[in-house]
Formats: structure tokens, sequence, C-alpha cells
């Protein structure tokens, strides 16, 4: 059979060629547990240092600790400000190679600040090298890096057992660690985990076996790295290619050929399209699991298109199979209207679209999350906006307990949140899927990124259409231009968004009022009010604001449908829930305006006729918008009124001279 074949064609290339050949690994350890010294010794004893490096280091270590024995530990401590410190503080990736294998290390930090840069280097790991001073034993750190470790899905876990000279290379310190790690990863899911006693310092068991431990009867280290069994790790089955750019006729400098600038092939790079084809376009990226063939059925998400495989280029030119993680350009068959962040995948075996996710993320930020908060989101080559709904738990490192109490995660927390997103992302499960399961959180004030997440789930998302595909939209006999024309206005929804106590249901009423006076019809939708019925049973965390809003939403536009002008009044403070409220109205062609009531903070405070900003700062009301709870004003309002500025009948009349240059109203009655 073809396919087998090829399959296994694929699994021989995957297993030559990136799979067994070249293994990623991230050193991790707390301070003094020897790092530097396993790694300068592992470069050293496998002879990858030149002579030049070798005096350089013999001269180094001279000043450095006036004493003629080298110390392996210069030769990666290169950063200065390290150097200063004593401790590493950034990711450095190492390169070096036995006639067995290729090996990429991540060196990273092990001060307990730094923790994000372990979740950096570890993402892309095959394997971890846990050290554990033998003296010391299983500390904190040891847990906590092999829990991000584990729940990076990094499947292999080598724990070496450092500075056994200073116990005597004596068996019983090698026992006692082995098994308080064994206990604590017993409820890990990382399974297979192998124990090596070693003295890096004095390159025992590191390179070459030891024969002062003659208790110990495994590998040395470097034997281990270079046989242990990865090429199976890889996902073969999922069929993922997050599509990171569009190779499109004529958007190359003035020729006609697709510019292909190849992901992973460096800038500039040009591929080897015929210069004369016009008509080439192709969508490249990287490949996130599976394989991919000329002729392959393949599906495009979001779309649901589905088309075939025309051919798959290289940045060599056509190969009859590609698998991951290569970078290549698909050919389709058909001209789809695919643009980046779609996904190209199989029409049977499809990741999951949606805007509600579970996940765990490793928060790397000072400045700690917490429900409500919104941040940049980056997924495979898609970027969206998400809000978080809710801090699900907290997980304490040391004993894996939850914390369903918590509010918040700080640094160096891991815990599973639900977030919400603007777009919806194209993704798998993170234990099936580290490329397609991962993603990013960004503050957007400064850019930096605070989060690294992995997908759990989707949680049950709220239909936005019909649970059962048998319901249609039943049109009835007038058509809607019909009835508005008889009415003599057109509806339309306006919604007044802003912090309590901004002006919004005063605005909405006089609004109401005027526009009934002037013989139209007009209805009001007020926050409050809605919250008495419909709404009755939503509180005010960002899941219920959200469900709140979709709602009214409804209502609004089978008012506007009618012929009605809506006037919604709710705070409605995040910008995604007002967003998918205007989409409501565009997906049934209704107009829709979003009103700002631009009231300042100190304004509305100072007013509170409710009395509600002062039960808030007096610690009665959690979660009130404009104390402890955000309000995300509208960047690009259709209109802007300012109460402090003008005054209620001028607000007024600048909504109705809106309402009718829109054509909503009709001349006057
Ligand atoms: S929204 O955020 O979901 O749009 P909505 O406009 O419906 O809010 O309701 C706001 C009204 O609920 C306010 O007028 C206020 O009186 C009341 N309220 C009670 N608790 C809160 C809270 N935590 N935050 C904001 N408003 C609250």
């Amino acid at each position: 059979m073809r396919s087998t074949s090829a399959g296994q064609t694929i699994a021989a290339i995957a297993e030559q060629t990136q799979a067994s050949a070249l293994l990623r690994l991230v050193i991790t350890g707390s301070v003094d547990d020897g790092k530097s010294t396993l790694i300068g010794r592992l470069l050293y004893d496998s002879k990858q240092i030149l002579t030049d490096q070798l005096e350089a280091l013999k001269a180094a270590s001279e000043r450095r600790n006036g004493m003629h024995a080298l110390d392996l530990s210069l030769l990666t401590d290169g950063l200065r400000a390290e150097r200063e410190q004593g401790i590493t503080i950034d990711v450095a990736y190492r390169y070096f190679q036995t006639a067995h294998r290729k090996f990429i290390i991540a060196d990273t930090p092990g001060h307990e600040r730094y923790t994000r840069n372990m979740v950096t280097g570890a993402s892309t790991a095959d394997l971890a090298v846990i050290l554990i001073d033998a003296r010391q034993g299983v500390v904190e750190q040891t847990r906590r890096h092999a829990f991000i470790a584990s729940l990076l899905g990094i499947r292999h876990l080598v724990v070496c057992v450092n500075k056994m000279d200073l116990v005597d290379y004596a068996q019983g310190a090698f026992d006692r660690v082995e098994q308080d790690f064994r206990e604590f990863c017993a409820r890990l899911e990382t399974t297979d985990v192998t124990f090596v006693p070693i003295s890096a310092m004095h390159g025992e068991n590191v390179v070459e076996r030891s024969e002062r431990m003659d208790w110990y009867q495994g590998p040395a280290l470097l034997y281990h790295l270079e046989h242990v069994h990865i090429a199976s790790d890889r996902n073969l089955i999922d069929c993922r290619l997050p599509v990171q750019w569009v190779i499109r006729p004529g958007s190359g400098s003035g020729r006609a050929a697709g510019p292909a600038v190849w992901p992973g092939a460096g800038l500039g790079a040009r591929s080897k399209q015929p210069d004369d084809d016009h008509d080439y376009r192709a969508y490249a990226g990287q490949i996130a699991a599976g394989v991919f063939r000329a002729g392959d059925r393949v599906l495009v998400l979001p779309s649901g298109e589905e088309t075939r495989v025309a051919s798959v280029d290289s940045f060599d030119g056509p190969l009859t199979e590609a698998c991951a993680p290569m970078s290549i350009a698909l050919r389709l068959e058909d001209d789809l209207d695919i643009s980046r962040g779609d996904m190209i995948c199989r029409p049977h075996n499809r990741p999951t679209v949606d805007r509600h996710i579970e996940a765990t993320v490793c928060w790397m930020a000072d400045a700690p999350v917490v429900a409500g908060a919104v941040y940049a989101l980056k997924h495979t080559t898609r970027s969206a906006r998400a809000v978080v709904e809710d801090i699900r738990y907290r997980i304490d490192v040391n004993s894996l307990h939850r914390d369903e109490n918590a509010r918040q995660l700080g640094l160096n927390d891991i815990g599973r949140i639900r977030l919400r997103t603007t777009v919806p992302l194209i993704f798998d499960e993170y234990r099936r899927n580290r490329t397609t399961g991962s993603f990013i959180l960004i503050d957007e004030t400064t850019s930096g990124t605070v989060g690294a997440g992995m997908i759990i789930e989707a949680h049950i998302e709220r239909p936005e259409g019909p649970q059962a595909s048998e319901v249609t939209w039943d049109r009835g006999g007038m058509a809607r231009v019909a009835r508005w024309a008889l009415l003599g206005q057109r509806g339309a929804t306006l919604w007044l968004t802003g912090l309590p106590a901004a002006g919004k249901s005063t605005i909405a009423a006089a609004l109401e009022e005027r526009l009934a006076r002037d013989g139209y019809r007009a209805y009001r939708l007020d926050g409050d009010n809605v919250r008495h019925g419909l709404n009755s049973d939503l509180g005010f965390d960002p899941g219920d604001r959200a469900e709140n809003i979709r709602r009214v939403a409804h209502v609004a536009s089978l008012f506007a449908d009618s012929g009605t002008v809506a006037i919604v009044s709710t705070i409605s403070p995040y910008a995604v829930d007002r967003a998918l409220a205007r989409s409501v109205h565009e997906r049934s062609e209704l107009e829709f305006l979003e009103v700002f009531v631009d009231t300042p903070l100190k304004e509305c405070e100072r007013r509170d006729p409710k009395g509600m900003y002062a039960r808030a700062r007096a610690g009665k009301i959690h979660g009130f918008t404009g104390v402890d709870a955000p309000y995300e004003a509208p960047r690009e309002p259709d209109l802007a009124l300012r109460p402090l500025q003008q005054k209620l009948d001028e607000l007024v009349e600048v909504l109705v001279v809106e309402l009718r240059a829109r054509g909503i109203l009709g001349a006057p009655r």
C-alpha cells in the first residue's frame, strides 16, 4: 500500500534527520548546583573545546581562583551580569556533537526569579536534566523545575545527583535523593526518569563512567543522552500547518513570482519557484505536526473549506512529502481565501476552534493576573486579545495541592485559568501537541511576555448559533424593508457604554423621550432594568458580564429589526463584549452605533448617585467597575459624548442629528 510505505519513509526520514540525530535538552538546577560546571565538563571531556579556548580558560581560571586547575564553569558563564552577581540570568544555548548525536543545550538559570527563562528554554526540549546537590537533596526548586518540565510536556527526565565527591561518593546520599524525587514525581505525567550520581567538578559519570561509584550500574550521563529514544515522541498523526505567510502572485519586487520569504529559512531567502510562474500562490509555514503529501485532501480552518494539496514545496524545490518541524509551502488545487493565522489540516482530524479556553499558565510578571485582566495573546501564527474570565486555581508546586480560593497568580505561580478571546483559536490540547496547544500572553502596554499557557481544553461555549441545526430563521410574510417603510424609520441600536454613573441612563432616557415626542419608535434597554428579569441570574464577573452583553445585544437586535431605535445603556466594560454586540448586529445587517459616554472616573465617583463607589471603596462590593474591575474605554467609538462639557439637551441633539444623518430617522412628523 502506497500510504503505508510513504508513512514509513517519512518515519525513517524523521528518525535519521531530526528525531534521533538531534537532542534538545534543558539543564536546570538551583543556583549553586553546578550547572555551568556540568556543561563545561560535557564540552571539555567530549573534546569540544579548541586549543585557544583552552588557553583562555586556563588564564581565566588562574585570574579568578588563583589556581591551576581548570574552572570549567568559566566556559559557559559568558554573561557579564552573571560573573558580577554569581547567577545565570538568561537562557543560553550551547551546541555540541558526538559521533552519535548533536545536542542543543538550553542553559537556564536556577534563581527562582527566573523561572520564566526555564519555561522559555524548556518549551522545545526533548529531555530535562535536573541537577541536585547531593548534600541538599530535593529542594523546592527541584520540585518546581520537575513540575514545569512535566507541564511543558518533556517526556524524559534525568536527575543528576551532583557533588557526589562531597559526600564521599556514598550510595546512601544518592538513594535518598532518588527516593524523595520518585515520591514527588509519581504525581507528575513524566514517566521516564533516570538517576545518575555524578561529580561535574571531577568528571565522574559525566562523559566517562566513574570508578569511584561501583555501586552504580547505569551509564554515564553522556551515554544516556546519546542513546535515549526520542524518535517516537513526535506527533506524525495530526496534520497541522499554521499558515504563516501567503505567497501571492505579483507580490515580489516587480516580478510576478512570489517573494517567498520562507519561515525558518532566513530573511530574504528566495524560493526556487520558477520566476516566470505568474500564478504561483502558496501557503507557507512550519508544520506543527503530521505529514503533508501532494494529493492529500485538506481542510482549511476557520473557513471549513476543503481542497487537495497540489504540491508540497520547500526551499530546495518540490517534495513528495514533508513532516514536522519542516518549513514548507503548500500549493492547493482550489483558489481559497486563506490568510495568516489560518490552519491547514485533514478533514477527519480537526483541531478545536473556540474562543473559550481553559489553560495552565506559568505567570512570569511581577504584576499578578486577576479575573478581568486583558492581554494580547499569541498562538501559533494567530494573534488575539484575551480576557481572563476566571482564575480556577493555583497549584502549590511543593505539594501539588490546588488552591481553589486563589484570586490571582503572581510571579512564578502556576495555575489554571479560563480565557475568552476576541477571535477563535484553532488549537489542540497541549498534551497532544506542544505547538498548537501553547500560547503566550503579552502585556499590551509594555509588550512584555507575562504568561506562558498550555491549553487543557475548550470550556463550554455559549451558543452563538442555534444548538440544533434543525432550527431555521422564520422570515415571516413581511420583509424588513417593508416593515420599516410603513413606520417611516429604520431600526438601529445605539449602544451607550461608560463607567457607572457616567450619565448613560440619563442620556438614554432623555433620548427615548425626545424621539417618542417627535413621533419615532424608540425603546430603552437599561443595564439595571434588564438585570431584574431576563438577566437576573447573572452577576458581575467577566463571564457573567459577557453573557449579560450577549443577551442584551440579541434583544436589541430584535428591537432594531422591528424598526425601533434600541437605546442600550450598560457599562459593558470589555471591548471584546462590545465587539461581539456589534457583530451580532452586523451579521443581521443592522446598524450599530457605539457611543462612549466619556465622564472621567473622578467625576463619576463624585456624583455616585447610588452610593456604589463609596461602598466599593469601603470594600463592601467587590469587582466594581472603575474601582477594582477594569473599564476599557472604546478606542474608536462611533460617537463620544462628554456630559461634563455639554448640557443634556445638547447631547441628545448630537444623537438625533447623527441618527438623521445616517437615515435612521425619516422626516420629522
Ligand atoms: S455590565 O458591566 O454587565 O455592563 P450593567 O450595566 O449591566 O453592567 O449593570 C451595571 C449596574 O449594576 C450598575 O448600575 C450598578 O448599579 C450595578 N452593579 C452592581 N454591582 C456592580 C459591579 N460590581 N460593577 C458594576 N456595576 C455593578
